[in-house]
């Protein structure tokens, strides 16, 4: 019998986890269907491989990272341990608790480097197109090699799709854009905070993007920040030149008009304004089609595409846990794929499982029900599979700590240390407090207390 083949689009954070739950199979003997897994960017990592570039790569693709320099993890690193590869195995030390991007992809590399599978990896490799084969139940891959300037096509049984989906901007109009003076640009090409030393800025936008950005810019000397919210204002007890007013109305050359009636010149507009789920490699019915929310549409046990239970897709709830989610969803869809779970044949089995997972979403109120709701299906899965459990309570509790100390102040939660739920380690404190801490590269950031 030949091998089945499953093919796994993206290397960021889900599709390495994929990589690395065959991977643990494989080593513990069992014989795992041929890989390929096809990643657009030169490196694996995803949105952690940083690049300078914004638009388009140097292949003409769309950049796919919405990174920035002097980024540091938004969560506590307690809360996204992979439970097979320990901070402290990966470091040799106990670090603190909110590592800037270098260093979280320095233990995402670690850890795949260990499990030795860079060359199931083709890089530079966008995949094109996907199609479904009905009559063998086949998928025809379309791909193109950057390297050779080539474009082919291979089958495979299985589709793996772990293309994130914090990469197309989703860019609103306001009347007078056209009118600005100063830059207009979505977080997706925010690259240096720096850039808007002095300046007057105004974000729109009340989520993760709006604060992290806002906060940057804040910290490498921005001269005052607006944050401007559609819905709901993030409420924070923000530094004195900072101020979140309603909706924007319009811009002219120089102003921007809110829905209460004021208005502010800024010098340049940064829109926090989200992404949207973007699949142009997938035709209509293999996309999907979903809000960014905890509870996906079509997507039986967050992972399964109902329309097609042979397509699979990681990562694509909105997110609180990552890497360990990522890694829970792997290792049960390795198990499907591999027949050690079974989907149910029967589709309204499939759906209700959706509108169970949605009912139950929408009944949960505010930050913390949401954190242990996802908490509570990351749980689900890993009770299914052979993946190392560990205290997913005990990162609920770090992300509920987490919104207390952003609540206290917004401006040094990163500055709190939480324990392991891996190893039991406490983290160490940071050498030098986040609002002070300029330059964000490992070096630095694993300077002890002692050298820094
Ligand atoms: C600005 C920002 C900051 C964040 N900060 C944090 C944080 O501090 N902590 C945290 O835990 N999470 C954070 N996240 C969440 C982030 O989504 C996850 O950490 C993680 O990167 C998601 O992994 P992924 O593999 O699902 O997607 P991605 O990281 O987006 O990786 C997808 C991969 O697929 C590849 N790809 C896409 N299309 C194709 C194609 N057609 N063919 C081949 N390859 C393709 C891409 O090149 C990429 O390598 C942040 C997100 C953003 C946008
Ligand atoms: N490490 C870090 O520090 C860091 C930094 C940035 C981002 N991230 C991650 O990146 C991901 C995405 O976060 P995000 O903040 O970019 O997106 P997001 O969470 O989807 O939020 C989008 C925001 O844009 C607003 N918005 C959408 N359309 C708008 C419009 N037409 N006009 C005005 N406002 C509009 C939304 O308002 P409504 O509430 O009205 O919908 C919402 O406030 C998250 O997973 C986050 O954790 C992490």
């Amino acid at each position: 019998m030949t091998k089945k083949r499953v093919a796994i689009i993206g290397a960021g954070p889900s599709g390495l986890a994929q990589l690395r739950a065959f991977q643990s199979a494989r080593r513990a003997g069992e014989e795992i269907p041929e890989i390929v897994c096809f990643e657009k960017q030169r490196n694996w990592g995803g949105l952690w491989n940083y690049t300078w570039r914004t638009g388009l790569d140097q292949n003409g693709e769309p950049v796919h990272s919405s990174m920035y320099r002097y980024l540091w993890s938004n969560g506590p690193k307690e809360g996204l341990e992979f439970a097979d590869y320990s901070f402290d195995e990966h470091f040799g030390d106990k670090i603190a608790s909110y590592p800037p991007r270098a260093v979280l992809f320095d233990y995402i590399e670690g850890r795949m480097n260990k499990a030795d599978v860079r060359d199931w990896i083709r890089f530079n490799t966008p995949v094109r197109f996907v199609r479904y084969n009905e009559k063998d139940e086949t998928f025809t891959v379309t791909a193109h090699n950057h390297d050779k300037d080539s474009t082919y096509e291979e089958v495979f049984d299985y589709v793996i799709c772990a293309s994130g989906h914090f990469s197309t901007p989703n860019i609103p109009y306001y009347d007078g854009f056209e009118e600005f003076n100063g830059r207009i640009l979505h977080a997706h090409d925010f690259r240096d905070a720096r850039e808007f030393e002095g300046k007057d800025l105004l974000l729109l936008g009340s989520s993760y993007s709006a604060e992290d950005i806002g906060s940057q810019c804040w910290k490498y000397g921005a001269k005052s920040i607006t944050t401007s919210y559609r819905s709901a204002p993030m409420g924070f007890d923000w530094p004195d030149n900072w101020e979140e007013v309603p909706g924007l109305v319009r811009v002219d050359e120089t102003t921007a008009y809110f829905e209460d009636g004021t208005s502010r010149d800024v010098d340049a507009i940064i829109l926090c304004t989200g992404y949207k789920h973007f699949f142009n490699f997938l035709p209509d019915d293999l996309r999907l089609k979903t809000a960014n929310r905890l509870a996906t549409a079509d997507l039986y046990k967050g992972v399964v595409f109902t329309k097609n239970p042979k397509l699979f897709y990681l990562g694509m709830q909105d997110q609180w846990f990552t890497f360990n989610m990522f890694d829970a969803q792997a290792w049960w869809v390795r198990d499907a794929i591999m027949g050690k779970i079974k989907i149910p044949s029967d589709i309204s089995v499939l759906k209700a499982d959706v509108t169970e997972r949605i009912a139950r979403e929408d009944a949960a109120d505010g930050a913390k029900a949401a954190i242990q709701y996802q908490g509570d299906y990351v749980q689900e899965l890993i009770s299914e599979t052979d993946y190392p459990s560990f205290d997913v309570q005990g990162a609920c509790e770090a992300f509920f700590a987490w919104i207390d100390h952003k609540e206290d102040d917004v401006m040094d939660f990163r500055n709190k240390s939480y324990r392991s739920v891996i190893t039991g380690t406490m983290a160490a404190e940071h050498h030098t407090p986040w609002e002070d801490a300029l330059d964000d590269s490992l070096e630095v950031y694993l300077q002890s207390e002692a050298d820094a």
